[in-house]
C-alpha cells in the first residue's frame, strides 16, 4: 500500500517524491482505448512502476511493448497472460533466447538481415514467431527524433520483409513518428509510406503498427488534441485495409498514458536571484526538463493563495553545469530556500532517468493521491491573469 498524500511529513523528508494521481492515468487510458481502433501496447519503459503496470492491465491494456530482457521479465511476473511484444530492433542472443525459452514472447522487432538471422538461430528456427520489421519514417515534428538509430526503408525494406516472410508464422510492419509527435499528419505520411511498402512487396501483413509519440498538452506546447491523431490513424488506415481485412493495428503509447499520472515534489535549497537550485534535476527526474528542454505546470507546493508569479531556472544538484533546467517555470516571487515546488504531468520518462551522478541517487518515493477535485488546476497569477492548467484532453 502507498502512503497518502496526507501523510506527507516534510520535516521527515529528504529526497524529491512523486504524488500519484490513478484517477489521471484511468482517465488517459479509458481515453485513449476509446479513440483507438486497435490494439494497445503499453511502452514499459515511459514508467515501469509495477503498480502503475498493475493499474494499466486493470484499465485494459494487456499488451506490453518492451525494451530490454529485464522489461520482459517485470511484465511476465506481474502478468501470466500479458502479451508481451520485444520492439528494441537490437536484442542480446542472451535477451532473445531467455524471451523465447523462458517468458514465452513470440514478437520481436527488427531492421536488419543480421538481427533476423540472429532471431532465427537463437530460437532454433521456431516456427511461431511473428516478426515486425521497423520501418524508417522522417521525425520532422518530433521534440524528440527516434528515427537516426532504427528503421530501414526504400528496397532494403522490400528484401527484408520477403525474407521474414519466409522465416516467420506472421508478419508485423511498425514505425515510430518520435516521442511528443506535435503533428497527427507524421502518422498519415507514415501510414502511407508503409502502406506503400506492403504493397510493393506483396508480402501478407498482420500487425501494422503506428508506434507511440502521441503528445502531452506542457506548459508552450499545444498539440491538437488525442483525438485528432487517432481520427487522422483512423482513416488514413481505413484508405489502405479494408474493415474487415484481417490486418490488426497496434499503437506502443507511453507518455500520453503516464504523463498526468504522477506529479514531483521538489525543495529549494538556495535561491540566486532567479535561479532556485533544487534537489533534482537532469541527473535525477528531470531529464526531459534539462536535455530536451520541456517545462512543467508547476505551483508551491501546498500553497493555494493568488501570489504574484514570476519565471525562474532550477539547477539540479549535481556539480555539473549541464544539470539545468532553463524553463521558464513560474512561481511566486517570494519563493525562497526551504520551500517545496509541486511539478505536474512527471509521469513519463522520469522514475526510469534517475542514476546516481554526484551520489544523489535516492529509491523513488511515491505517495497517493485519492481523488482529484478539478480538471482545471490554478497554478497562479502572472502579470495579473489567472494561470491554470488542464490536465484532460
Ligand atoms: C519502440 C518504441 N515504442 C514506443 C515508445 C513510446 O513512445 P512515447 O512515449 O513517445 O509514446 C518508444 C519510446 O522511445 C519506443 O522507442
Amino acid at each position: 500500500m502507498l502512503p497518502s498524500v496526507n501523510d506527507i511529513n516534510l520535516k521527515e523528508i529528504r529526497d524529491p517524491f512523486f504524488v500519484y494521481k490513478p484517477k489521471n492515468l484511468k482517465k488517459s487510458i479509458k481515453s485513449f482505448l476509446s479513440y483507438f481502433p486497435g490494439e494497445t501496447l503499453y511502452a514499459v519503459k515511459t514508467n515501469p512502476i509495477d503498480f502503475v503496470l498493475k493499474n494499466i492491465y486493470d484499465h485494459g491494456i494487456k499488451s506490453f511493448d518492451v525494451a530490454s530482457i529485464n522489461e520482459v521479465k517485470l511484465v511476465r511476473n506481474l502478468f501470466k497472460n500479458a502479451n508481451i511484444y520485444f520492439m528494441n530492433p537490437v536484442k542480446s542472443r542472451y535477451a532473445i533466447k531467455e524471451a523465447y525459452f523462458n517468458y514465452g514472447v513470440r514478437h520481436f522487432s527488427l531492421d536488419t538481415d543480421e538481427e533476423l538471422e540472429k532471431i532465427i538461430q537463437c530460437t532454433n528456427f521456431a516456427s511461431d514467431l511473428n516478426l515486425h520489421l521497423r520501418i524508417s519514417i522522417p521525425n520532422d515534428f518530433a521534440e524528440i527524433n527516434l528515427s537516426k538509430k532504427f528503421g530501414v526503408d526504400g528496397p532494403d525494406a522490400k528484401k527484408l520483409l520477403i525474407k521474414m516472410k519466409k522465416l516467420s508464422k506472421k508478419i508485423g510492419v511498425s514505425f515510430h513518428p518520435g516521442s511528443q509527435c506535435m503533428n497527427p499528419f507524421a502518422y498519415k505520411f507514415a501510414i502511407s509510406k508503409t502502406a506503400s511498402l506492403i504493397k510493393e512487396s506483396c508480402v501478407n501483413v498482420t500487425y501494422f503498427n503506428v508506434g507511440g509519440g502521441f503528445p502531452s498538452k506542457y506548459p508552450g506546447m499545444e498539440p491538437e488534441p488525442l483525438r485528432k491523431y487517432l481520427k487522422v490513424i483512423s482513416e488514413e488506415f481505413s484508405k489502405y485495409f479494408h474493415k474487415n481485412s484481417d490486418i490488426i493495428l497496434l499503437s506502443e503509447p507511453g507518455r500520453v498514458l503516464v504523463s498526468n499520472s504522477m506529479s514531483l515534489v521538489v525543495r529549494i535549497d538556495l535561491r540566486k536571484k532567479n535561479y532556485l537550485y533544487i534537489n533534482d534535476g537532469t541527473y535525477g527526474y528531470m531529464h526531459d526538463a534539462g536535455v530536451t528542454g520541456f517545462t512543467y505546470p508547476v505551483r508551491k507546493f501546498r500553497e493555494e493563495k493568488k501570489i504574484k508569479l514570476v519565471p525562474f531556472s532550477f539547477y539540479g544538484p549535481t556539480c555539473d553545469s549541464k544539470d539545468f533546467m532553463k524553463g521558464p517555470f513560474f512561481l511566486p516571487e517570494s519563493i525562497a530556500e526551504g520551500d517545496y515546488i509541486e511539478l505536474e504531468q512527471m509521469g513519463a520518462y522520469s522514475i526510469t532517468m534517475k542514476n546516481n551522478f554526484n551520489g544523489f541517487y535516492s529509491e523513488p518515493k511515491i505517495f497517493i493521491q485519492d481523488s482529484l477535485k478539478n480538471k482545471i488546476h490554478f497554478l497562479g497569477l502572472k502579470n495579473g491573469n489567472k494561470i491554470t492548467t488542464n490536465l484532460g484532453f
